[in-house]
């Protein structure tokens, strides 16, 4: 079996929804359930044998350990974080404990279960660390997209807790010679995005007859990548991927924000017409994010090149199944939008 942390999170969830689709592999699926994890994300494996949940936190280390070596799983694939550039500067304490902390407390754990393998299988042996473009900061206009080989550069306590925990992971198999994995992709959307980040966080506040808030003049560039094309480039990564290499994915789709939220309303004014005018009319420019780092591109030669990965889903195929799903899943979306999520609206936007 393969073992998953923060498996009920955005991305994780759809990697393990994603794998048990494909094969017959069984999932340990370890997760803490913050604010960010959803068991309803994974509803459709209830009854399902191959899918194993653990509530649990990456720093307990007796619990890792414990986990390992009843389990022994081939490979470990590290989702869990604390994820959103906006919260980590309203708190980085929580980023430093679980992305580094965490980090460190699950190789030194893996590091203890794979010397206990047999020679076979300690060659087999697998830990893909799944991080972020936000590690090599922002790029100047014009400027060429990220290769592995960019200087890292982080920014927010957000990106700078991952490219520690980046480094960690360089580290543990440069001096123990752990069989490690890592990718740097760029911003995913997709189903079961927490309705705090930017595309569901526009779908969800258009439905409803909010604003729309735009921060700073919306021309930050990002690369978007569906996040089913994600979870395949992991699959790829761990599959065929050379040890200690890092691999940089993502959609070669660089947008600026207001783009993606015109994109978005588009879609909504066709999908489901608002009487009251066109969803653009909600747009509203609001205070920046401090630090906001302008232009994320990646250059994904090297996955393609060495182990034959691309996207499948365009920008315009991605975006209309994303707002699609949103559509079809407003009891998830009723569901999240829970007390605590009112509470982080409140914190992130009262004073904008
Ligand atoms: P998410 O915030 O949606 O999910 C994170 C999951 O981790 C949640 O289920 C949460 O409960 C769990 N978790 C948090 N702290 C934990 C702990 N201490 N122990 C166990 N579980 C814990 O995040 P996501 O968007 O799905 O991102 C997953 C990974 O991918 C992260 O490592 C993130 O840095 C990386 N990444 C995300 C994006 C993106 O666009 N979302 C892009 C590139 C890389
Ligand atoms: P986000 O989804 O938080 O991802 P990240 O900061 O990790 O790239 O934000 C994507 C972009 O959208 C980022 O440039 C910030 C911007 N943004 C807004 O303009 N308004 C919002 O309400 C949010 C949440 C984000």
């Amino acid at each position: 079996m393969i073992l998953v942390t923060g498996g009920a999170g955005f991305i994780g969830s759809n990697f393990v929804l994603d794998w048990l689709g494909q094969c017959d592999e069984p999932v340990l699926n370890i997760d803490a359930l913050t604010y960010a994890g959803n068991l309803a994300n994974l509803a459709s494996l209830q009854d399902d044998a191959r899918h194993v949940f653990v509530h649990g936190d990456i720093t307990d280390r007796a619990l890792l350990d414990r986990l390992l070596a009843e389990h022994r799983p081939r490979a470990i694939v590290h989702f869990a974080a604390e994820s959103h550039v906006d919260r980590s500067i309203h708190g980085p304490g929580a980023f430093m404990k679980t992305n580094v902390d965490g980090t460190f407390t699950l190789l030194e754990a893996a590091r203890g279960f794979w010397h206990t393998l047999g020679q076979a299988d300690k060659a087999a042996f697998r830990f893909l660390h799944v991080s972020t473009d936000e590690v090599y900061g922002s790029l100047a206009p014009g400027a060429p997209a990220f290769t592995e080989d960019h200087p890292y550069e982080p920014n927010s306590p957000y990106s700078a807790s991952k490219a520690a925990s980046d480094h960690l992971v360089r580290a543990w198999h440069h001096t123990y010679g752990l069989p490690v994995l890592t990718t740097n992709c760029s911003n995913n959307y997709g189903p079961y995005h927490f309705p705090e980040k930017l595309i569901p966080l526009m779908i969800v506040n258009a439905l409803a007859g909010k604003p729309l808030p735009v921060y700073g003049d919306g021309q930050q560039i990002r690369d978007w990548l569906y996040v089913r094309d994600h979870c395949s480039a992991i699959r790829t990564v761990l599959a065929r991927g050379r040890l200690g290499q890092t691999y940089n994915v993502g959609g070669w789709n660089e947008m600026a924000n207001l783009d993606i939220v015109r994109t978005v309303c588009g879609l909504l004014d066709e999908l489901r017409p608002d009487p009251a005018g066109p969803y653009s009319r909600l747009i509203t420019f609001v205070a920046d994010r401090p630090g906001h780092d302008r232009r994320y591109a990646i250059d994904a030669r090297r996955i393609e090149r060495e182990l034959g990965w691309r996207p499948a889903e365009t920008f315009a195929t991605g975006i209309r199944k994303t707002v699609q799903w949103y559509l079809d899943h407003a009891d998830w979306v009723a569901q999240v939008q829970s007390g605590a999520y009112r509470e982080w609206v409140a914190t992130n936007y009262a004073a904008r």
